[in-house]
């Protein structure tokens, strides 16, 4: 029918785009466009006529259905569906499967869960699941039967029992099992320090500063104890070894894992005292050995002498049973005020034993083998229907220290439920998105980002291209109070919207996953993007738009500054989960609905739901803290912060501007659709400035500073270089970073601007 296709040619927005676009184009292009598409219209219309007086040709019907699938948008009851059909009990049996062994990065256990992944997602209906292999440098206790069996403190003399003095090397439950590690940080140096024990509090640079001013004590050839918490593993060695320590112990202070009167697993969910949080402690994320370029078995690795983030010294953790025994014999002054814990005993400062132990010395014994071991990703895919080069990512680590329940099993039995119940709709035909929807499961995140790091790295040109959001999970199920998220302010509203569309797992129907997270506030928080899981370097090194969820628990009361109770623990099981933390798997449920509601919204809609004035407020912000804390200081030094201000200005504008023209937008016609799109994305991107000095912190808003002194909200590269960060400090720095933040702000106002500002400013 002529009708028809007339109608469908207007409401496609074709001869409206041209109008519209003249603004961009020239003259003699609009013509010939015009000229053209009248040409093509009656040439239609003429066969149309021609051939059918009332109906449509086959020919016609085809290309027509072309079109339309080309402007579909996005449907809604396709997310109903989705919601419909996610299932909490086939979650609770994946997790199940999947928390049977032990399953660190790098052994057999970890290798049969890629393999079982992959070939998950591919009998779910994925249309493709790969393993993409990796060779990194990973570090690991004595395993099983095999290995001395020791990684472990003993008291070290000549006339004591040593079995009755050396602490636990593994939680009893795990004993003989041959897949889980022996209490251990990874890339500890392996060694058997002696010393006497001195406490040092939670083993800050302030902390052993009291030791050797205000005590007098000189730490020199000590072994360090000190509690879990407030400070990385790895500083924590950094700032004993500054101080002489020859070896390091952390353990768990009750004080800050567990609540008062919380009972202890197996009767709660709190820290037993035969616990023990293994970790990774590397001063910076990525595989060691490969810095800036993927671990593939081509790559070039640096010699492992000249690797500088690994602790200096022996550093061991050990449980708070154990530690008891040592510390309730420490002698010496008591300690400060803020420097006790919950253990039922009076901490001291030592150096070394009383009593029956007078004059003995501790020794660390660390066995850890570093060593390179193949470690693979899960990428799995959905291709799309409309536009299969843009693709919307999910991703969690499949790794664990031990069986890992929560961290991040949880987040892996959710997403081979969600394969599923897309890959159903894709064999029913029912569905397939307009972008692609891509499937992660990252390998040795524990150990440092790697998998995810060395994917980006690997694949940044690729991504920086054709990502156009991450989603990411980790520590999936942690509790049942509130959904946790941190993000790039473009994704906010995004998050909302589908938030507000799953309802709470808890039996009130009236409520959404939404409201639980929002608790009575007009917005729900949301956190800033840290290091802390594999979004990080999708958003520090290519900047794409991503964000971090989880569901976590009521913090009321708990000690802050610490995870979870079993966190790394052996005691992270399935146990845990059904009885304390998740019992109905409906929390799994309601995590896998927004994940599934997340993805479909974004690869679905004709204009991707991004926000791009989320980051004035952020820059202003930014602006006010340089202004702050550090304006007087700039203005003595003659340092002008008006090129900032005019690119934070510029941007601003450029923000206003675009909202015009998406105002304005056609969303029936494709390629106006994927110009902004493009553009919603690009935005996001044009704050990477790839002269940053780290190898992936190329972000010039998100960036971690290095300086934890201070506490601006400035630039992250001015507050480096007033500190001292890694880009080098004094004011010729700061001078630097300063253009190179203005010039870059500005980059990104010009992607937002119109097509002429490849001109040049008018
Ligand atoms: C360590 O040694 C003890 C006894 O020497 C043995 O019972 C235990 O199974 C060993 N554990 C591991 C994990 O090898
Ligand atoms: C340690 O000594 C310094 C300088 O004498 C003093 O200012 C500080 O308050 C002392 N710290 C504590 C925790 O007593
Ligand atoms: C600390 O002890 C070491 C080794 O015993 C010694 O070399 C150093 O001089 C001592 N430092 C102080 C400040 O006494
Ligand atoms: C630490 O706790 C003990 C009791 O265990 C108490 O006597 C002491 O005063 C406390 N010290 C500080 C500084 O709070
Ligand atoms: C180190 O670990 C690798 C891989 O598990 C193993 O093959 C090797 O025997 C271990 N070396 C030592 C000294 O334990
Ligand atoms: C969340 O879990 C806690 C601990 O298991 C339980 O006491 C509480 O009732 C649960 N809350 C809701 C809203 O289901
Ligand atoms: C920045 O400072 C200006 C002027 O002091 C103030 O009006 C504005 O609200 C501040 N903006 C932010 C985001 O803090
Ligand atoms: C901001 O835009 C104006 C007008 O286009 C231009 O003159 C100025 O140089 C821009 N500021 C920066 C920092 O590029
Ligand atoms: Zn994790």
């Amino acid at each position: 029918m002529e009708a028809e296709y007339g109608t469908i040619l207007l409401a496609s927005g074709q001869p409206k785009t041209v109008e519209e676009g003249q603004k961009t184009m020239s003259k003699g292009r609009y013509i010939i466009l015009a000229v053209l598409c009248g040409t093509v219209a009656l040439a239609v219309g003429v066969i149309i006529g021609w051939f059918s007086k009332s109906s449509l040709t086959e020919e016609d019907r085809v290309a027509l259905d072309k079109f339309r699938a080309l402007v579909r948008g996005a449907d809604e009851t396709v997310g109903n569906t989705i919601m419909d059909e996610i299932d909490s009990e086939r979650i609770r049996e994946n997790l199940r499967e999947l928390t049977k062994k032990p399953h660190m990065a790098g052994t057999a256990p970890d290798h049969e869960m890629a393999e079982l992944i992959r070939q998950t997602w591919l009998d779910n209906g994925l249309d493709e699941a790969r393993l993409v292999p990796y060779d990194f440098l990973l570090s690991y206790p004595p395993m099983g039967e095999m290995g001395p069996n020791n990684t472990a403190v003993t008291v070290d003399g000549t006339d004591f029992e040593f079995e009755d003095t050396r602490t636990a090397h593994i939680e009893p439950e795990l004993q003989g099992d041959p897949d889980a590690p022996q209490f251990f940080y990874a890339f500890s140096p392996p060694g058997n320090p002696v010393g006497e024990l001195v406490f040092a509090n939670y083993g800050r640079p302030q902390d052993f500063e009291y030791l050797e001013k205000n005590a007098s004590i000189n730490c020199t050839g000590k072994i360090a104890i000190v509690k879990y918490g407030r400070e990385g593993r790895g500083t924590k060695a950094t700032n004993a070894a500054a101080v002489g320590a020859v070896g390091i112990i952390i353990y768990p202070d009750p004080a800050d894992v567990n609540v008062p009167g919380g009972q202890v697993y197996p009767d709660g969910w709190f820290l037993p005292g035969t616990g023990v949080e293994r970790g990774s402690t590397l001063s910076d994320p990525g595989e060691p050995l490969t810095p800036g370029y993927p671990a593939t078995d081509y790559a070039y690795r640096k010699p492992l002498g000249d690797v500088d983030v690994f602790p200096p010294i022996p550093i061991l953790p050990i449980s708070y049973n154990d530690a008891q025994e040592y510390l309730l014999r420490l002698s010496g002054e008591e300690v400060p005020s803020g420097w006790n814990g919950s253990l039922p005993i009076t901490y001291r400062l030592g150096p070394g034993f009383t009593d029956d132990w007078a004059a003995r010395e501790v020794r660390i014994n660390v066995y850890t083998n570093t060593t390179i071991q193949r470690v693979y990703n899960v990428i799995g895919m959905i291709k799309g229907r409309v536009e299969p080069d843009r693709y919307v990512m999910f991703g969690n680590h499949y790794d664990a220290w031990v069986q890992g329940a929560i961290d991040d099993t949880s987040s892996t039995a959710i997403s081979l439920e969600l394969t599923r119940v897309m890959g159903n709709l894709l064999k029913e035909e029912k569905w397939r998105p307009r972008r692609s929807v891509v499937f992660a499961a990252w390998g040795a995140e524990e150990f440092g980002l790697f998998g995810s790091m060395e994917y980006v790295e690997q694949y940044a040109k690729l991504l920086g291209e054709r990502l156009v959001t991450y989603v990411n999970m980790d520590v999936g199920v942690a509790g049942n109070y509130s959904l946790a998220v941190g993000a790039s302010p473009s994704l906010r509203n995004a998050i909302f919207e589908a938030t507000k569309r799953i309802p709470s797992p808890h039996n009130d129907p009236d409520k959404t996953v939404y409201d639980d997270w929002a608790q009575g506030e007009e917005t729900p928080y949301i956190g800033g993007i840290t290091l802390s899981t594999d979004h990080s370097s999708f958003a520090l090194r290519v900047g794409t738009p991503v964000m971090t969820m989880a569901y976590d628990y009521d913090k009321t009361g708990y000690p802050t500054g610490t995870s979870y109770p079993v966190y790394h623990t052996g005691y992270d099981n399935m146990d845990v989960m059904e009885r304390f933390v998740d019992p109905d798997f409906s929390v799994h449920r309601a995590l896998a609905r927004t994940a599934g509601e997340l993805l479909r919204y974004l690869s679905d809609e004709v204009l991707l739901p991004l926000e791009w004035e989320q980051y004035v407020p952020v820059l202003t912000a930014s602006l006010n803290a340089t202004v702050t804390d550090y304006g007087t200081a700039f203005e003595e030094q003659g340092i002008s912060l008006d090129g900032l201000a005019s690119a934070i200005q510029n941007f601003s504008d450029a923000a206003a501007e675009f909202k015009n023209v998406m105002d304005r937008i056609d969303k029936d016609n494709p390629i106006q659709a994927r110009i902004v799109n493009d553009q919603l994305v690009a935005v996001n991107k044009a704050f990477i400035d790839t002269n940053r000095q780290h190898v992936f912190f190329k972000h010039v808003l998100f960036s971690p500073a290095y300086c934890t002194l201070g506490t601006s909200n400035s630039f992250p590269g001015i507050v480096d270089a007033m500190c001292g960060g890694p880009q080098g400090e004094g004011w010729e720095e700061v001078k630097k970073q300063v253009a190179a933040i203005s010039f870059t702000i500005q980059s990104a106002a010009d992607v937002l601007n119109d097509v002429d500002s490849i001109a040049g400013p008018k």
